[in-house]
Protein backbone atom coordinates (compact mmCIF):
# COMPACT_ATOMS: atom_id res chain seq x y z
CA UNK A 1 0.00 0.00 0.00
CA UNK A 2 1.25 3.60 -0.80
CA UNK A 3 0.27 6.88 -0.80
CA UNK A 4 -0.65 8.38 -4.45
CA UNK A 5 -0.66 11.98 -5.15
CA UNK A 6 -2.73 13.96 -7.83
CA UNK A 7 -2.70 12.89 -11.04
CA UNK A 8 -2.88 9.43 -10.35
CA UNK A 9 -5.85 7.82 -11.67
CA UNK A 10 -6.57 5.95 -8.65
CA UNK A 11 -8.00 9.05 -6.68
CA UNK A 12 -10.83 9.33 -9.39
CA UNK A 13 -12.14 6.29 -9.34
CA UNK A 14 -15.52 5.31 -8.40
CA UNK A 15 -15.53 3.37 -4.85
CA UNK A 16 -17.69 0.60 -3.11
CA UNK A 17 -18.90 0.63 -0.25
CA UNK A 18 -17.35 -1.99 2.77
CA UNK A 19 -20.07 -5.14 3.79
CA UNK A 20 -20.44 -5.67 7.87
CA UNK A 21 -18.46 -8.58 6.90
CA UNK A 22 -15.64 -7.21 5.72
CA UNK A 23 -16.01 -4.25 8.86
CA UNK A 24 -15.01 -6.80 11.02
CA UNK A 25 -12.74 -8.71 8.93
CA UNK A 26 -8.76 -9.19 9.74
CA UNK A 27 -8.01 -8.15 6.44
CA UNK A 28 -9.37 -5.00 6.55
CA UNK A 29 -8.07 -4.11 10.32
CA UNK A 30 -4.69 -4.69 8.89
CA UNK A 31 -5.00 -3.02 5.48
CA UNK A 32 -6.31 0.14 8.30
CA UNK A 33 -3.01 -0.59 10.24
CA UNK A 34 -0.86 0.18 6.98
CA UNK A 35 -3.95 3.26 6.25
CA UNK A 36 -2.55 4.40 9.96
CA UNK A 37 1.24 3.95 9.68
CA UNK A 38 1.21 5.86 6.47
CA UNK A 39 -1.41 8.86 7.76
CA UNK A 40 1.08 9.50 10.61
CA UNK A 41 3.90 9.13 9.22
CA UNK A 42 2.74 11.60 6.44
CA UNK A 43 1.95 13.76 9.35
CA UNK A 44 -1.42 14.01 8.35
CA UNK A 45 -5.24 14.11 10.01
CA UNK A 46 -7.32 12.00 7.58
CA UNK A 47 -6.62 9.70 5.02
CA UNK A 48 -9.06 8.05 2.66
CA UNK A 49 -8.49 4.89 0.91
CA UNK A 50 -8.65 6.32 -2.86
CA UNK A 51 -5.55 8.10 -1.65
CA UNK A 52 -4.07 4.29 -1.18
CA UNK A 53 -5.70 3.27 -4.25
CA UNK A 54 -8.07 1.31 -2.68
CA UNK A 55 -11.35 2.05 -3.87
CA UNK A 56 -13.82 1.43 -0.93
CA UNK A 57 -15.72 3.84 0.94
CA UNK A 58 -13.64 4.22 4.06
CA UNK A 59 -11.73 6.85 5.33
CA UNK A 60 -9.17 7.39 8.54
CA UNK A 61 -9.29 10.87 10.94
CA UNK A 62 -7.00 11.86 13.05
CA UNK A 63 -8.27 15.56 13.66
CA UNK A 64 -5.73 15.69 17.04
CA UNK A 65 -2.85 14.03 15.02
CA UNK A 66 -2.62 11.47 17.34
CA UNK A 67 -2.99 7.55 16.84
CA UNK A 68 -4.88 7.66 20.61
CA UNK A 69 -7.38 10.41 18.61
CA UNK A 70 -7.53 7.67 14.85
CA UNK A 71 -10.91 6.81 14.11
CA UNK A 72 -12.08 4.67 11.16
CA UNK A 73 -15.35 5.66 9.08
CA UNK A 74 -16.98 3.36 6.73
CA UNK A 75 -19.49 3.94 4.41
CA UNK A 76 -19.89 7.89 6.13
CA UNK A 77 -22.97 9.78 4.78
CA UNK A 78 -23.55 13.36 5.83
CA UNK A 79 -27.42 13.61 7.32
CA UNK A 80 -26.95 17.05 8.51
CA UNK A 81 -24.67 20.41 7.52
CA UNK A 82 -25.17 23.63 10.04
CA UNK A 83 -23.18 26.86 9.23
CA UNK A 84 -20.49 27.47 6.83
CA UNK A 85 -16.82 27.82 7.41
CA UNK A 86 -13.92 28.96 5.11
CA UNK A 87 -10.72 27.64 6.39
CA UNK A 88 -7.52 26.38 5.22
CA UNK A 89 -6.99 23.11 3.93
CA UNK A 90 -4.22 20.90 2.80
CA UNK A 91 -4.04 16.95 0.72
CA UNK A 92 -1.92 14.28 0.87
CA UNK A 93 -2.21 13.93 -2.27
CA UNK A 94 -1.78 17.42 -3.35
CA UNK A 95 2.00 17.79 -0.91
CA UNK A 96 2.54 21.80 -0.71
CA UNK A 97 -0.59 23.07 -1.89
CA UNK A 98 -3.32 24.94 0.87
CA UNK A 99 -6.17 26.30 -0.26
CA UNK A 100 -9.16 27.86 1.45
CA UNK A 101 -12.25 26.23 1.29
CA UNK A 102 -15.56 26.53 2.52
CA UNK A 103 -17.28 23.52 4.51
CA UNK A 104 -20.27 23.01 6.68
CA UNK A 105 -19.07 23.79 10.52
CA UNK A 106 -21.25 21.07 11.94
CA UNK A 107 -22.00 17.81 10.79
CA UNK A 108 -23.90 15.03 11.38
CA UNK A 109 -22.44 12.39 9.87
CA UNK A 110 -23.68 8.48 9.82
CA UNK A 111 -21.28 5.59 9.35
CA UNK A 112 -20.22 1.94 10.25
CA UNK A 113 -17.65 1.08 12.77
CA UNK A 114 -15.22 -1.79 12.84
CA UNK A 115 -17.55 -3.59 15.20
CA UNK A 116 -19.83 -3.59 12.20
CA UNK A 117 -22.41 -1.22 14.10
CA UNK A 118 -24.15 2.05 12.43
CA UNK A 119 -23.02 5.04 14.19
CA UNK A 120 -24.12 8.85 14.18
CA UNK A 121 -22.29 11.41 15.27
CA UNK A 122 -21.87 15.08 15.40
CA UNK A 123 -18.57 16.51 14.87
CA UNK A 124 -17.89 20.51 14.34
CA UNK A 125 -15.08 23.18 13.59
CA UNK A 126 -11.86 20.92 12.31
CA UNK A 127 -12.90 17.27 12.93
CA UNK A 128 -15.88 18.68 11.22
CA UNK A 129 -13.77 19.79 7.63
CA UNK A 130 -11.04 16.55 8.16
CA UNK A 131 -14.47 14.51 7.81
CA UNK A 132 -16.01 16.52 4.85
CA UNK A 133 -12.45 16.79 3.12
CA UNK A 134 -11.89 13.01 3.65
CA UNK A 135 -15.18 12.16 2.51
CA UNK A 136 -15.41 14.65 -0.86
CA UNK A 137 -12.01 11.45 -1.57
CA UNK A 138 -14.71 8.86 -1.39
CA UNK A 139 -17.11 10.85 -4.36
CA UNK A 140 -13.58 11.46 -6.67
CA UNK A 141 -13.99 15.37 -5.62
CA UNK A 142 -10.14 16.65 -5.10
CA UNK A 143 -8.85 19.73 -3.87
CA UNK A 144 -8.52 20.83 -7.08
CA UNK A 145 -12.35 21.02 -7.53
CA UNK A 146 -12.80 22.99 -4.40
CA UNK A 147 -10.60 25.49 -4.69
CA UNK A 148 -11.40 29.17 -5.61
CA UNK A 149 -10.54 30.70 -9.01
CA UNK A 150 -8.09 33.02 -7.20
CA UNK A 151 -6.73 30.23 -5.45
CA UNK A 152 -6.39 28.39 -8.41
CA UNK A 153 -4.41 31.56 -10.36
CA UNK A 154 -2.03 31.13 -7.41
CA UNK A 155 -1.54 27.18 -7.02
CA UNK A 156 -1.16 26.35 -10.97
CA UNK A 157 2.23 26.19 -10.92
CA UNK A 158 2.52 23.96 -8.19
CA UNK A 159 -0.26 21.82 -9.62
CA UNK A 160 1.88 21.74 -12.86
CA UNK A 161 5.28 20.65 -11.06
CA UNK A 162 3.46 17.96 -9.22
CA UNK A 163 1.75 16.43 -12.74
CA UNK A 164 5.13 16.37 -14.56
CA UNK A 165 6.92 14.45 -11.02
CA UNK A 166 4.62 11.63 -11.61
CA UNK A 167 5.64 11.25 -15.60
NI1 LIG B 1 -7.12 14.83 0.75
Amino acid sequence: MELVTYPHPALLRKTRPITVEEATSAELQARVEEMREIMHQSDGVGLAAPQVAWSVRLLLISPAGTRESDELLLNPVIKARRGKVVGEEGCLSFPGIYVQVERAREIDVEFLDDQGQIRRETRKDFAARVIQHELDHLENILLLHRMSPADRVRVKRDLEALSQSSD
